[in-house]
């Protein structure tokens, strides 16, 4: 006959506490005990559709140009964050874009960054510039313009009109994986050369743009698109739709994020129930895994700056879409800067 100590062990429930209490102290977290998986069927859709109207941000742009010179900021510019909870930066979750304008007769002083940046003029005169790496380039209404990872670049304005235009930067990504880097240009400006670049690699006009859409066949009815380059920017792709007058299209989920800027035209888009209805210079998000329906009141061309670049070298570009970017992905041509 066994003797009990008449002491009963406590309960497994109790037990697995304990041990919770104690891998915490441990930093140490049981797979099986998390309270939100950690892998899960289809991506969380954590980012929000969203929209800035360039009629507000040029109106604050204005306000912004009496108080605050290129001399005292670094840039004049507003950031367009995605309006979800502790977030302040990101327009998606690699992309940010930005409202900028320099004043007729300003210079916003040179710098260089890891993160890569795009540029699309919105309004401006002549004899404003953007210099990449010590190259006067243009900025026209209309142009987009880059600068890749580290090169040196400023932005000027020798003219009387203030320039405005529209930046996207893949930025949190940067944040994101750690390596950012920025240098502000010794002495201040980088130097130039007098003469003007109007066919620099990182300038594409408009008008050139344009006749390219118009050659090229529909991707859907009442749509054509460009990619833009070579060259092409590691991690974003760079595409301007043409959209017909009265045309409808329906989009799938992708994973790719997508900032879009409008040269012309008036829609809107409906994107999980959140209506969008935009005009010229207007900046919205699709963010990743967001359907959307886009119907258009006029022939409209939009600027479509997304991570697909980026998504594609992981092979993480996936569209629910047959016959779009998942099957097209690993077609285009690919330079390095
Ligand atoms: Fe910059």
């Amino acid at each position: 006959m066994t003797m009990t100590t008449g002491v009963a062990a406590p309960p497994r429930a109790a037990q697995l506490d304990e041990l919770y209490v104690e891998l915490g102290r441990l930093h140490m977290e049981a797979g099986w005990h998390k309270t939100e998986p950690s892998m899960y069927p289809t991506p969380k859709k954590k980012f929000v559709p969203a929209h800035w109207s360039y009629g507000i941000a040029h109106r604050m742009l204005v306000k912004a140009k009496e108080l605050v010179a290129t001399a005292d900021a670094e840039r004049r510019n507003l950031i367009l964050y995605n309006p979800i909870a502790d977030n302040t930066y990101g327009t998606a979750a690699t992309l940010v874009a930005a409202y900028q304008m320099i004043k007729g007769g300003e210079v916003a002083r040179s710098h260089r960054h890891t993160a890569n940046a795009m540029r699309f003029i919105l309004d401006s005169g002549p004899k404003a510039y953007t210099v990449v790496e010590g190259k006067k380039v243009p900025m026209e209404p209309g142009d987009v313009l880059l600068t890749p990872n580290w090169a040196w670049h400023g932005h000027s304005n020798d003219g009387t009109d203030d320039a405005y235009w529209i930046d996207v930067l893949d930025a949190p990504l940067t944040h994101l994986l750690g390596p950012m880097f920025f240098q502000q240009y010794p002495g201040q400006f980088v130097q130039t050369t007098n003469e003007v670049a109007a066919d620099s690699p990182f300038r594409f006009p408009f008008d050139r743009c344009a006749a390219r859409l118009a050659r090229q066949p529909e991707t859907a009815p009442g749509l054509r698109e460009i990619v833009l380059g070579p060259p092409f920017i590691d991690t974003m792709r760079i595409k301007w739709r043409l959209f017909a007058e009265k045309s409808s299209h329906a989009e799938f989920e992708t994973t790719a994020n997508c900032v879009y800027a409008v040269k012309s035209g008036i829609g809107r888009i409906v994107c999980d129930g959140i209506e969008i209805v935009f005009g010229r210079g207007d900046v919205f998000v699709i963010p990743a895994w967001r359907k959307a329906e886009w119907h258009l009141d006029a022939e409209s061309y939009v600027l479509r700056v997304s991570d697909e670049n980026l998504l594609e070298k992981l092979n993480w570009l996936k569209t629910t879409s047959p016959g779009s970017e998942m099957e097209n992905a690993g077609n285009w041509p690919r330079a390095t800067f």
